[in-house]
């Protein structure tokens, strides 16, 4: 069964560890996701890479199974900031392609160190913008509301912005996966997994809830009740 991926944007920031552990002893999270957020692509700041050196350390200690560090870089210079978070551990690296000068150079580099890489879009931004580096990608992830904060209500026209994104993966014969990150709960969770999203990202809608645990079970029946069989990369 799979289940959405956590975001760490969500949790009690006083009390990180004590918020993710109960997750991760329950063998539900596979991948985790990080935002790193510089003050200027969104006006907000976010994790620093100390934090997945940190995680890291505890989820040894505890002898608990290590999910795959994914980071969604919401920042300027994507190309110059991503070997700092590699450095500390990160699996996977999530860069916008509104600010990245040559998302094919930044693809192939990631890549060739065998880092997840993904392209996110802003929900304004054209699908087009990833068409460039298709065929690296792992993942498209699209942003379902605008970037920098939690808990925010999902963008109009963001099921059929998936169905869209699917349709040009299809008619491209490319093969990366849709993941959408923002407004993904109960209740979108399962009109967006009909129209063809892979990976549900979540914040508030998990480690918002009095009982995450419980609450990423819920959502994974309700993903695994509505997803397509995917034809894209994990
Ligand atoms: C938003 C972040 C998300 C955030 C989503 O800019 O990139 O990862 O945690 O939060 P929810 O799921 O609460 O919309
Ligand atoms: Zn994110």
């Amino acid at each position: 069964m799979a289940f959405p991926v956590p975001s760490l944007l969500a949790c009690d920031h006083g009390a990180v560890w004590d918020s993710l552990e109960p997750l991760l002893r329950s063998r539900r999270v596979h991948r985790l996701h990080f935002d790193a957020m510089d003050g200027h692509f969104v006006p907000n700041f976010g994790f620093s890479p100390q934090l997945l050196r940190d995680l890291d350390s505890h989820i040894r200690l505890c002898q608990l199974p290590r999910p795959r560090f994914d980071v969604h870089l919401m920042v300027q210079h994507p190309e110059k900031v991503w070997p700092i978070f590699w450095e500390a551990g990160a699996d996977g690296i999530s860069f916008h392609g509104e600010c990245c000068p040559d998302p094919l150079a930044l693809a192939r580099e990631l890549r060739a160190l065998g880092l997840h890489c993904a392209m996110a879009l802003r929900p304004e931004s054209p699908l087009e913008l990833a068409l460039a580096c298709g065929p690296l990608l792992d993942e498209l992830l699209l942003l379902g509301v605008s970037p920098g904060f939690g808990g925010q209500p999902a963008v109009g026209g963001l099921v059929e912005r998936v169905e869209r994104a699917a349709e040009l993966r299809r008619e491209r014969n490319l093969n990366f996966s849709l993941a959408v990150d923002g407004g993904v709960n109960r209740q979108t969770l399962g009109p967006l997994a009909a129209a063809g999203m892979d990976i549900p990202i979540a914040g508030s809608a998990i480690l918002g809830q009095d009982d995450p645990v419980r609450a990423l079970a819920e959502l994974g029946k309700i993903f695994e009740e509505n997803r397509l069989p995917s034809p894209g990369r994990s």
